[in-house]
């Protein structure tokens, strides 16, 4: 049984994608320290599963942590790496912080790889490596754009570093881009855990329908779309966790060194937030209060993917669309403040 450490394995992504590799046959080590996330969704991957995942709560900012890891795991076959803080705005508020730790920890995993010689390595990107795109869809050829925010320079810097690293040392490398991960998974086991008021859209209505946010500000109606609102590509987040194994395996059947190619991921359908409001509220039959606010300084207009290299070269194509994400979401969110969920109330 291959084995995969997967670092931010308690994470909203990365919680789903521990389940998916566990139920594709794979042996899973995960590394988190909690600092964004919570011990028990390891209770949640377990009840789902049946296996109890062994986590590291270690910080990969410490070498010499990162390092016990690996020595206690020689037989780690890849790696895929999700453990970065990724909040915009906190990103533009305290920039060094997002630098020191999404940078470090990342060189640090890079030692390992180096000195352990680990053959395969997914690497969590994101959309936001395009800012403003001047097409769309995107494909992985758009030509990027300056980072709009201290959090997208990371995951640029974080590309450019695999680039190198691959050119000096003989593994291959998977940079996915994703795009708006939303959902939970359909036993309610494990979801998106909610740390202060969120910022991204879907917890932000599934908060407001429950009561915890009294109304919902659409941040501008006033762009050039077709309805006013800004234009998003929403992927559910087991959609996004099958793509990390598909690409695992494709790594390990190619068996390339010194390779590294990004792939989009998202769900090659553009929705704009109002269509966002109407979905949820036709799913749930939940009337959402919400009002139009100002525009938010940082937000692209449109974006949504091309995802035809994910379905070629992984064979991968998204299951749920956006019904499926409000359901799923919303369950989550009526489950865990009822305290119906491996959280507790
Ligand atoms: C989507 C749209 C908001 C909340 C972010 C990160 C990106 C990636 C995905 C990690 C925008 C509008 C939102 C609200 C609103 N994360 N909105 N009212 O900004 O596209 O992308 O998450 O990789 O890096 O930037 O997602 O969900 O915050 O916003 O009107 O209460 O919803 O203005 O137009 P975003 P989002």
């Amino acid at each position: 049984m291959k084995k995969i450490l997967v670092t931010g394995g308690t994470g909203y992504i990365g919680t789903h994608t521990v389940v998916d590799l566990i139920e594709q046959g794979y042996e899973v080590i995960s590394v988190d320290n909690f600092c964004r996330s919570d011990a028990r969704m390891l209770q949640g991957i377990e009840a789902i599963t049946g296996k109890k995942v062994i986590n590291y709560a270690i910080d990969l900012c410490s070498l010499a942590d990162t390092r016990t890891v690996f020595e206690e795991h020689p037989d780690i076959t890849g790696i895929i790496h999700f453990a970065a803080y990724k909040a915009v705005g906190e990103s533009v508020e305290q920039p060094l912080l997002y630098f020191e730790n999404n940078l470090q920890s990342l060189i640090n995993l890079l030692k390992c790889v180096q000195d352990y010689r680990i053959p395969n390595v997914v690497f969590s990107s994101s959309c936001t490596v395009y800012g403003e795109p001047e097409l769309i869809p995107v494909t992985e050829e758009t030509p990027l754009q300056p980072a709009t925010s201290p959090y997208g320079l990371t995951k640029q810097i974080g590309e450019q570093m695999l680039q190198s690293f691959v050119q000096a040392n003989p593994c291959s490398v998977l940079l996915l881009r994703y795009f708006n991960p939303a959902g939970a998974h359909p036993s309610a086991h494990i979801g998106e855990l909610p740390i202060g008021r969120p910022q991204n859209l879907v917890p932000a209505i599934t908060q407001t329908a429950i009561g915890v946010i009294d109304h919902l500000q659409v941040h501008g109606t006033d762009y050039a779309t077709r309805d006013g609102s800004c234009i998003r590509d929403f992927i559910h987040v087991c959609d996004l966790a099958r793509a990390h194994t598909l690409g695992i395996q494709l790594l390990e059947k190619e068996g390339r060194t010194h390779h590294v190619e990004a792939i989009n991921l998202g769900s090659g359908t553009g929705m704009t937030v109002l269509e966002c409001i109407h979905a949820f509220e036709k799913v749930s039959g939940e009337k959402l209060n919400w009002s139009v606010g100002p525009r938010r300084p940082g937000d692209v207009v449109a974006i949504y993917a091309n995802n035809e290299k994910a379905q070629s070269r992984l064979g991968w194509q998204a299951r749920f669309g956006i019904d499926d994400i409000m359901a799923t979401a919303w369950e989550w969110e009526q489950r865990y403040r009822s305290g119906r969920t491996v959280l507790g109330s």
